[in-house]
């Protein structure tokens, strides 16, 4: 499919007009991603980070955050913009990390993926975010479950290049992780969530509320939640055996 934003220049240009805005905006992974996976005290990677906001919330819990985009204009504001210590902007090309291999606890990415129509992209994509992952690899992209959300986004893409992004069926992360992990030997337990939709808990009264509590009934929700009403697909992938 014909994705509208594909080269660091075009996404150089939109995080000109956005970054500041969204940088501001509620980091909702973030919190989230503080409740329900290990980040204290862990190493954790972003990939595709743009603007770095969730990476920036996570960075007061991580020992480490690293934020990958080959935007040089979006690593670069966020260098600019006063980041925490222990976090870094990396200029770089997921599909050729210039990290050893197994370096970071935690690696994850939001509308990542969906900015990839090409399936071999995003074999390779998913084999080198593996590579540097020891722990646990997490890939948010648009859920095509969610017919709703979807329908908006083929009306919209008509006149905006944002929207033409490229939208997963949950059976489509399963086949990208089983294939991926067996290329790669490596034994994982593997499964599909959801993320986002209509979220309360970051609205009104609440969106005051202590990040934690966020994140928790954010957590709640969402396995509650049927998986068309999320906003994005989780494939979540937990490593516990790398064969030699
Ligand atoms: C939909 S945006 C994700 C924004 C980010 N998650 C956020 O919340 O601010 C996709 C991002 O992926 C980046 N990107 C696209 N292809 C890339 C590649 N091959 N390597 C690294 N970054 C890439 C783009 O520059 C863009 O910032």
């Amino acid at each position: 499919m014909e994705i509208g934003l594909n080269s660091a220049e075009s996404w150089n240009a939109e995080w000109e007009k956005w970054f500041a805005r969204y940088s501001r905006g509620t980091p909702r992974l973030g919190m989230w991603l503080a409740w329900s996976q290990k980040v204290d005290g862990r190493d954790t990677l972003e990939l595709g980070a743009g603007s770095g906001r969730e990476s920036r919330f996570l960075a007061a819990r991580a020992r480490s955050v690293t934020c990958v985009d080959f935007s040089s204009g979006a690593m670069d504001a966020l260098r600019e913009s006063r980041p925490p210590l222990n976090l870094r902007a990396c200029t770089m090309d997921a599909r050729n990390l210039d990290f050893p291999d197994g370096a970071f606890d935690l690696s994850f990415h939001k509308g990542f993926w969906s900015c990839f129509g090409d399936d071999d992209d995003v074999a390779l994509l998913f084999a080198e975010q593996l590579r540097v992952t020891r722990g646990t690899l997490l890939a948010l992209v648009h859920n095509a479950a969610n017919s709703k959300m979807h329908e908006m986004f083929r009306r919209k893409a008509g006149t905006d290049k944002l929207y033409q992004v490229r939208f997963y069926q949950p059976e489509e992360l399963m086949t990208i992780a089983r294939s991926g992990l067996a290329d790669a030997g490596i034994d994982a337990a593997v499964r599909i969530r959801g993320f986002g939709g209509p979220d309360w808990m970051h609205r009104g009264l609440l969106a005051r509320s202590n990040p934690s509590v966020q994140g928790c009934l954010a957590a709640l929700a969402y396995r509650c939640r049927p998986l068309a009403q999320a906003e994005s697909l989780v494939l979540e992938v937990r490593i516990t055996n790398r064969h030699p």
